[in-house]
């Protein structure tokens, strides 16, 4: 059944992307439906204002929370009758890590929603409130920090919707890649195509034998030297926390 993404941000131009390449692909087929949603629709004052000052002091400012009440709310009034709680994901670097195994279990869902903050966060009382009604994933990109959700949401998207069946063309491309179970939580080895010198480079030989045996050794010890000059931490997982 097609999956519903709906994001709220006060720069919702921001997910206009989603309707290019293969997720573009994926609204026109019928697979995904996307909204983008304009947090400040939901303001009723003349400046329509979504932050204020911080309680309790310090530097920055904190998304009011009535905005994103309302934006909530009318995200909830949409929904179709009996249904699943939504999932609602908002990216903050103070979030779980958002991995590969986060990505393919987000893929299984009917509606995601992306909350996307600004400023020094939102205020802790809209995420105590949608912990009730949304199924609350708070989750960061990574151990560094953006200006806003928007980025964070639009790479999450991208990794969830390639996992949904029928939106990558050709399902073998999903196995064998970085952080797939094929390659044991592994990083990919190094790829080639013709022709097989260039520049005075050549394709290391091997990978010309026809000796599928040889082709997969090397490919394994070459995935296991990048991982350990890169990644010293995926080495050897008995079962890593992967699809
Ligand atoms: N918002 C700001 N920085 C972020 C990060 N690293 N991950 C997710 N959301 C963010």
């Amino acid at each position: 059944s097609v999956m519903r993404i709906d994001t709220i941000s006060i720069f919702p131009e921001y997910f206009a992307p989603l309707h290019l390449s293969l997720i573009g692909k994926a609204i026109d087929h019928g697979l995904l439906e996307v909204s983008s949603h304009d947090l400040r629709e939901f303001t009723h004052d003349r400046h329509r204002s979504v932050d204020d000052t911080p309680y309790g002091g310090g530097a920055g400012m904190v998304m009011k929370p009535e905005p994103w009440g309302e934006a909530l709310d009318s995200i909830l009034e949409q929904l179709p009758s009996p249904r699943r709680r939504p999932v609602l994901v908002v990216p903050t670097p103070s979030g779980r890590p958002f991995t590969q195994h986060a990505a393919a279990e987000l893929a299984g869902a009917e509606h995601l929603v992306f909350a996307c903050g600004r400023y020094e966060g939102i205020d802790h009382r809209v995420l105590d409130w949608a912990d009730e009604h949304f199924e609350l994933h708070e989750l960061s990109l990574g151990d560094y920090v953006l200006n806003g959700g928007e980025v964070a949401a639009l790479a999450m998207i991208e990794a969830i919707v390639r996992l949904v069946p029928g939106v990558i063309g050709n399902p073998d491309s999903l196995v064998e890649e970085s952080y797939s179970a094929s390659t044991r939580g592994m990083l990919e080895y190094p790829v080639y195509t013709k022709p097989s010198q260039w520049r005075g480079l050549e394709v290391p030989g091997v990978l010309l034998s026809g000796d599928h045996g040889a082709v997969d050794a090397w490919r394994a010890l070459r995935s296991r030297e990048i991982t350990a000059a890169r990644r010293p931490d995926l080495l050897d997982q008995e079962s890593p926390d992967r699809p």
